[in-house]
């Protein structure tokens, strides 16, 4: 498949990157260029806000994925900037897929987040989460990806696109699975249960092979799946309706 990858250059666009572009042809539309630039990969510098560089990057695709986030993980985390947020993880989902639509690319997969859901009182990882629950995340962030959510909704069902949303949690490189090595903090984070058990991040080859279901995905329209590290205890958390509807399952376990 010939695959643009809006916002390829960050934290989630490096872990997919290397993986993509070893079975599919890649080009990035980002304002910053990748670091370690997989060979063959294509970097078109520019910004999904600006109608013409989508226009371009979206020429002769097959799918488009979009990974664009409004600031970098290593940048006022945990206090993102509000009009970039939105800006950003809506506006920039909203003109990617009109912009999709214009070019004729049907298909499309948004990286989404577990942080839809409030991660408090009760922790994400204490909460028994399918995507049949309504989101309640009420912070920026969680604001923003619900909203991504629902811009995608409606440009599946406006101009019958198959738009598939992976909530992520955790996502790292594979060697610091099962430790979460965000790029915004020195040593990778050990995600725990209440309990002090390890819960495991999601390894960047597990992402690579959600993103390659989802692109390939039959039925069409609007879905939205949990792509997360498993929980073996089956208490919280379930990625089941990847597990059956996508054909996924984290390999890394
Ligand atoms: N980092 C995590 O742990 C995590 C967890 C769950 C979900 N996600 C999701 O993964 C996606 C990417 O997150 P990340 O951590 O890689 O973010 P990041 O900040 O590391 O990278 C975002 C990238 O988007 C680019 N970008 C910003 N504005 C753009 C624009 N207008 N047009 C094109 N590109 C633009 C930036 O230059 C950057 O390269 C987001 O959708 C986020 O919600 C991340």
């Amino acid at each position: 498949m010939r695959i643009l990858i809006v916002g390829g250059s960050g934290y989630v666009g490096s872990l997919m990157l290397p993986g993509l572009a070893a079975r599919h042809e890649v080009r990035v539309l980002d304002p910053a260029a990748p670091p370690n630039r997989p060979e063959g990969v294509v970097h078109l510098p520019g910004s999904a806000l600006d109608s013409e560089a989508l226009a371009t990057a979206l020429d002769g695709v097959d799918a488009v994925v979009h990974a664009a986030m409004g600031r970098r993980s290593d940048v006022n985390w945990p206090h993102p900037d509000l009009a970039r947020s939105f800006e950003v993880n809506v506006a920039s989902v909203y003109a990617t897929l009109e912009a999709a639509h214009e070019a004729g690319v049907r298909r499309a997969v948004l990286t989404g987040s577990m942080s839809v859901f409030a991660n408090a009182p009760v922790p994400l990882t204490e909460r028994p989460l399918t995507e049949a629950v309504e989101p309640d995340a009420a912070d920026v962030y969680g604001v923003s990806k619900r909203l991504a959510e629902q811009v995608a909704r409606i440009a599946a069902d406006a101009h019958g696109l198959t738009v598939t949303v992976l909530r992520l949690a955790w996502p790292t490189p594979d060697a610091a699975w099962p430790l979460w090595a965000l790029p915004v903090v020195p040593d990778p984070i050990e995600v725990t249960r209440a309990d002090g058990t390890r819960y495991p991040a999601l390894a960047a080859s597990d992402l690579v092979s959600a993103v390659d279901a989802a692109l390939s995905r039959s039925g069409g329209g609007y879905e939205v799946f949990h792509i997360l590290g498993e929980d073996d205890s089956g208490r919280c958390l379930s990625t089941a309706k990847a597990r059956e509807q996508l054909g996924w399952v984290a390999r890394r376990r």
